[in-house]
This record gives structure tokens, sequence and C-alpha cells, in this order.
């Protein structure tokens, strides 16, 4: 048997994902070996506080222990004092970047920059985080294709839910005539709890507490992450270049418990709804592009998506109505995903 491939992989963020992309590690190290020959050996990682490197690699276990009692990479042996990933980024010999920083809407940074330098060099690029490909999908992607670099983002939608696996590798020659999901498992789980009788503050806090809402959990609440990764599937799965500006975006914060009970007397529910529906709208591509809150019968599919569940439901022209759905309570899921794209990217 042949020793497996070492991948030489940086880890930008070390939060609630990438933390469990390192437990992932410790738990199928050796799976990951017998079965599809591969050794992931962490080279760089990189927080708030700066960025570290080790040519040898950092213990996974260790690392992520340092990270949960506190620690910062500025204090970490290899320390590179005052320099950004994606300046380290631009040197290090690596062969896989795992980009887990917060979502910034307004410049993209820390992640876009990142994802540029690596993807420049031809080394491959795994994104959970949305900013990046929303504010630079196509840069991104002609980047990639240049350089010959892989680039992956199946976590960004969804956690493990593979969505965009689905829409890119299942739906061949269709055409969708309509997409409808509950893409955010934070409000998801608040708008199930509000209507039976939690407070919405209290509910968002159990969310925050279990790593799965955002960094600002604005992002959430108002509808933005939503609407990130709609326009992640309009780009990737739907074939049209759509931005932000193109989505409607209404969020969950004046949704009333009075509104739920209402919705409830009639057989329905409420759901954040993401919706592209083909149509006469010219400027979203030929789909109506929106996120709102959506009285929807709850006896449907998304209205039996309760809590912490996510659900899509696509309609098209040759594959029918498909239903998908996906239970996730904590980020390990997501890190799972972005190990997905990685092996999928480099075995
Ligand atoms: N959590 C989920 O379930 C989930 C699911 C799908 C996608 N995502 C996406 O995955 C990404 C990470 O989520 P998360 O839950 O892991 O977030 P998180 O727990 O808030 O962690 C973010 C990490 O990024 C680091 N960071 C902040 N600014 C940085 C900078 N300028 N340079 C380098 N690192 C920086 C933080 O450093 P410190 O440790 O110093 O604070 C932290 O380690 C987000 O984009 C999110 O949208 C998350």
């Amino acid at each position: 048997m042949h020793p497996p491939h070492t991948i030489r992989t940086a880890l930008i963020g070390l939060g609630n994902v990438n933390r469990n992309f390192l437990r992932i590690l410790e738990m199928k190290h050796a799976t990951l070996a017998r079965r599809y020959g591969l050794a992931f050996v962490v080279v760089c990682v990189a927080d708030s506080s700066g960025v570290a490197v080790a040519a040898n690699g950092f213990d996974p276990a260790a690392t992520r222990q340092f990270k949960e009692a506190g620690g910062r990479v500025c204090d970490l042996p290899g320390s590179v004092a005052g320099a950004s990933p994606a300046a380290v980024l631009a040197t290090l010999a690596c062969d896989l970047v795992l980009e887990a920083s917060p979502v910034n809407l307004t410049t993209g940074e820390p992640g876009l920059s990142v994802a540029r330098a690596a993807l420049q060099r031809g080394i491959a690029v795994v994104l959970a985080n949305k900013g990046p490909l929303v504010l630079a999908y196509r840069e991104l992607h002609e980047i990639a294709a240049a350089s010959g670099a892989g680039l992956a983002f199946s976590a960004t939608v969804c956690g493990a839910l593979p969505v965009i696996n689905i829409g890119r590798r299942d739906l061949i020659a269709a055409e969708v005539r309509s997409l409808r999901g509950i893409f955010n498992a934070t409000t998801n789980f608040i708008l199930t709890e509000m209507a039976t009788g939690r407070s919405y503050a209290d509910a968002l806090a159990e969310a925050q507490r279990r790593g799965i809402a955002e960094s600002d959990p604005t992002l959430d609440v108002a509808g933005w992450d939503a609407a990130n990764k709609l326009v992640i599937v309009a780009n990737s799965v739907l074939g049209v270049e759509a931005t932000l500006a193109d989505v409607a975006v209404t969020g969950i914060t004046s949704v009333t418990a009075a509104h739920l009970a209402h919705a409830a007397a009639q057989g329905a529910t409420i759901k954040l709804l993401a919706t592209a529906a083909r149509g006469a709208d010219p400027a979203g591509g030929g789909y109506t592009l929106a996120v709102a809150p959506t009285v929807t019968r709850a006896d449907s599919f998304l209205g039996q998506c309760h809590g912490w569940e996510m659900g899509v439901e696509i309609e098209s022209d040759l594959y029918g109505r498909m239903y998908h759905k996906i239970w996730e309570r904590e980020p390990l899921p997501t890190a799972a995903a972005m190990l997905r794209d990685a092996v999928n990217l480099l075995r």
C-alpha cells in the first residue's frame, strides 16, 4: 500500500467551523488515509490575532484545545508578526486553503484576498465563508480557471446539505422553474421556538451558544445570510449573474408570536423562505429572487422543516420536483462539508 499523499493545509479562521474541521482530522485521520489516500497536514492557521506557520504541521488536537481554552494564534510558535493571511499565502508551500472567517459584505475581507492569493498560485480553495463568492463569484472562478486551481463551496449553502452539489451535478440539462428553500437554521429555529411560546431573544441566544448563528447575528435575522446563499445558488446552479442587489430581502425581526398564532389557526406556519421563480423579471436574469417571511401550509414540505432543519424544493423541466432537507444543530456537519469538498478536489 502507498503512503497517503500529504495535503499541506491552511485554516483561515479557527472558530466553530475550522475547530470542528480539526476535530474531524482527529477522528478520521486513518479513514482519510485508507479510503482516499490523503493525509491533511495543517501547515498554517489564522485567527483575528494573526497567522502562524509550521512546515511540519500543527497538531490538530493541541491546536483545537489551545483555541478552545481562549488561546490566540499570535501566541503560537511560528507566528508571523504583522502579516495578513493573504500575504502569508502568497509564498507558503501549501496545497489547500479552508476559508472560514466571518462574512464581510462590504469588503469581503479577509476571505476575498485569501481566496485570490491562493487561487492565483494554483492552490485549491474551499470556502465556508459566503462573502467572497457573494462579492466576486465570477472573478474568483476566472482566477481559478486561469491557474487550474480547484474552488469548492458546498458548505456555504445550508451547511452539509449538498444543495450546490445536487444543483450542479444532478440536474444536467435541466431548466429550474422554481427553487424555494429554508436556507438559515438560526431563523428557522427562532420561528419554531416562538411558535411554542419561547422568546425571540432566548431562541437567538441558544443559536449563538451552539455556534450556528453568524458572528454578527444581524446577518441571520435580517435575512442577509439567506440572501447570500440565494445569490450563490443563482450563480452556481441557476446560471444567472445575480448579486445581492437583485434580491428583495426581508428578515424575521417584525414577525411576532401573534403572527405565528394567526398562521397556526389557518393550518399554516411562517417560514423565512428564499425563492427563485422563473418569471418575467429581466433584471434578475430571468428569475425573481426574494427572501421573506412567508405564510406556508403546515403540511407542506417546507412547512414541515422545523427547528434546526433546513430544506430546499427544486422544480425543473426534467427532474420533477425534488425535496431535500437536513437537521444540523452544530457546526460539525458544515466542517464535514468542507472536508467533502477538499477530498473531492484533491483525491
Ligand atoms: N457556524 C456554522 O454553522 C456555519 C455554517 C456554514 C457556514 N459558516 C460560515 O463559516 C464561517 C465561519 O463561521 P464560524 O461559525 O466558524 O465563525 P466564528 O466561530 O465566529 O469564527 C470565525 C473565526 O475567524 C477568525 N477571524 C476573524 N477575523 C479574522 C481575520 N481578519 N483574519 C483571520 N481570521 C479571522 C476568528 O478569530 P478569533 O478566534 O480570534 O475570534 C475566528 O477564529 C463564516 O463565514 C460563516 O458564515 C458557518
